[in-house]
This record gives structure tokens, sequence and C-alpha cells, in this order.
């Protein structure tokens, strides 16, 4: 291997995979340019937006801000790992029925913090979810719905 790569073992939405990165390559690089993961999204690419979030071991984390070498030995879950066989999670679900999605950029995003925000308040009100997702980015404006759409998947989680 050439010698300023770091190898390394970590799950992706729950499959083992294994990788030679550079040490400065972040986590989304890692994810977009190398496992065509692009359902995440870069914008900002300096922890602003919110575009790039992903779950590491079940935390919701800006994936622009993480080397990909610190992934070693962790669980990364993207917007791609959320449905399973084929049955959207109920968060994009309810993004869906309430038409929270405009030019969807920032959707993946809002999605996994959304996820975050459910797994840990599960019944949030309105404020919490605006809190929530204080760290996402909507260029369109859109939201209303987008926390419409939280709470309706927090109300279809209950
Ligand atoms: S691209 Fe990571 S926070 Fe904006
Ligand atoms: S839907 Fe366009 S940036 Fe949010």
């Amino acid at each position: 291997m050439t010698p300023d790569l770091v190898s390394i073992s970590f799950t992706v939405n729950g499959v083992p995979a294994t990788a030679a990165v550079q040490p400065h390559h972040t986590l989304l690089d890692l994810l977009r340019d190398r496992l065509q993961l692009t359902g995440t999204k870069e914008c900002c690419a300096e922890g602003e937006c919110g575009a790039c979030t992903v779950l590491l071991d079940g935390r919701a984390i800006c994936s622009c801000l993480v080397l990909a070498a610190e992934a070693d030995g962790h669980a990364v879950t993207t917007i791609e790992g959320l449905a399973v066989n084929g049955q959207l999670d109920a968060v994009q679900a309810a993004f869906l029925e309430k038409g929270a999605v405009q030019c969807g950029f920032c959707i993946p995003g809002m999605i996994m913090s959304a996820k975050y925000l459910l797994m840990t308040n599960p019944d949030p009100t309105p404020a919490e979810i605006q809190d929530g997702l204080s760290g996402n980015l909507c260029r369109c404006g859109g939201y209303h719905r987008i926390i419409e759409a939280v709470a309706a998947a927090a109300k279809a989680g209950r």
C-alpha cells in the first residue's frame, strides 16, 4: 500500500467495508467519491449547512467535518441505509406525504437529522423539532412542511 494511505474497516449501512484512504480525505469524500453513496450531499464543506449529515454509531454528524480514517471500527448509516426491504423509513415516508421536498438538495441531511432527533426524542414539540433541525439549511425555504413531516413521523411512531 502507498505509505501515506490509511487502511480502515467499518460498516456502512450494515455492510462491512474496507478502504485505503488519504489521511486528509473526509468521510464525505469516502461516501460520495469512493463508495458512490451520493445521497449524502456536499454543499458548504465546512459544517454550516447539514447537507452531509449521516449517522456515525447512531449519532448525527456532519460527514464533511470527520476524516474518513476516523470511521475505522465504526458504523456509518447514510440516507441509502434507511429504507429496509424497499420499505421507506417513517421519516422518509412522512417527507413525501407532506410534500416537504422542493429541490431536494437538503433533504437527505434533513432526514438524517430528523431520524436522530426521533431516536433521541420520539415525541418532540414543534420547538424541539426546529431545534433538532437547526443545523440543516434549506435554500428553498420550505421549513414549514419539513417540520410538519417530522411531527407526522413522530406521530406515526407513537
Ligand atoms: S457540506 Fe457538511 S455541513 Fe455543509
Ligand atoms: S428543498 Fe431545496 S434546499 Fe431544501
